[in-house]
């Protein structure tokens, strides 16, 4: 597995055995997915250093058998959206791309709320116009903006989906609590929180969502990069189940929920081949658990 480069030529569509999820109970897809952050410049802003590389990266993906791709407006802003649609319109059959609104980027590495109703919809039609799609599968309100009503911030969704311009609606970094609230004004189908091996602060989110079959995807499954390098907390266990340390984060992810979709970002193919790999990495349940144990977690 740590030489994943046999795995990745043996068999072209490897995402796939990383399982199906149906994103409210229709959208079939393969649970380890792409994020499409980094495929922008530093500080999430502008272009990304190798914009080709990025595309060939998005193209991969596809080819690998992935078919769920997370986004944002705010990413570049527009950056990441646009390269989307360059590398991969018109888009295959059963491609879901989420993508998400209400954040607002005064420059590099700066993230703003504006969850007022008006920006929320025009954010969402700029990304159903970067994007090049009719209809965004899954919509994901960036941040609940507490300096707005969360029922003014919800109920606009709500209008766009009435609209048919979103299919589900998702939110990201959020409260179990939050997430009840939003229920009583809209139907949500997935939540988008800060969670890996090394970070599990939101257990009782992904709890909640295993619970009412709801999708939880994973934030920085990869802790950013820093469960991936040479000095990862988790790079001698690693080694011992002949896996790359990004490669165990990930499975372990897989195997912690059947609701938990990855969505580990890259822009390098190399990482990207790397990263799918885990997902032939079978382990048995028992040896799992005892894993477990030893893995560091905060
Ligand atoms: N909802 C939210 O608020 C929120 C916040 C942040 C992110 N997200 C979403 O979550 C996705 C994942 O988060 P993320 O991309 O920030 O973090 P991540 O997936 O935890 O880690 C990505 C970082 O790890 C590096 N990396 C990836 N694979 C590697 C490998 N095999 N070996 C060594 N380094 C590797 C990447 O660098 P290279 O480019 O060099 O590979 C990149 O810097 C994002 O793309 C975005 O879609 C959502």
């Amino acid at each position: 597995m740590q030489n994943h480069k046999s795995a990745v030529q043996r068999n072209q569509a490897l995402a796939k055995k990383s399982g199906e999820f149906l994103i409210g109970g229709d959208l079939r897809v393969t649970r380890l997915g792409f994020g499409a952050m980094r495929i922008t410049g530093d500080g999430i802003w502008g272009e990304p250093a190798g914009r080709a590389e990025a595309v060939r990266v998005l193209r991969r993906a596809v080819e690998l058998g992935i078919n769920f791709i997370d986004t944002a407006d705010s990413y570049g802003p527009g950056v990441s959206e646009e390269i989307i649609a360059e590398a991969l319109h018109p888009y295959p059959n059963g491609l879901v791309i989420a993508t998400k609104g209400g954040y607002v980027r005064p420059g590099p590495n700066q993230w703003v709320e504006n969850g007022k109703p008006d920006h929320l919809r025009s954010a969402c039609e700029s990304s159903l116009r970067r994007l090049r799609l009719d209809r965004i599968d899954l919509y994901q309100l960036h941040r609940i903006d507490p300096k707005v009503p969360a029922e003014d911030q919800l109920g606009t969704l709500r209008d766009l989906q009435a609209q048919g311009k979103i299919k589900y609606i998702g939110l990201s970094e959020v409260s179990v609590r939050q997430i009840q609230h939003a229920r009583t004004i809209v139907p949500i189908v997935s939540v988008q929180n800060r969670y890996s091996v090394t970070d599990r602060g939101s257990e009782d989110v992904l709890e909640y969502c295993e619970k009412e079959k709801m999708g939880f995807i994973p934030w920085f499954p990869l802790a950013a990069g820093r469960v991936s390098g040479s000095e990862s907390p988790i790079s001698r266990i690693a080694a011992r189940w002949k896996a790359s340390p990004s490669q165990l984060a990930l499975a372990w992810l897989l195997v912690r929920s059947p609701v938990i979709l990855p969505i580990p970002g890259t822009s390098r193919v190399e990482h990207l081949e790397e990263n799918v790999a885990a997902a032939e990495l079978k382990v048995d349940v028992n040896k799992w658990q005892e894993l477990d144990r030893m893995l560091p977690a905060s």
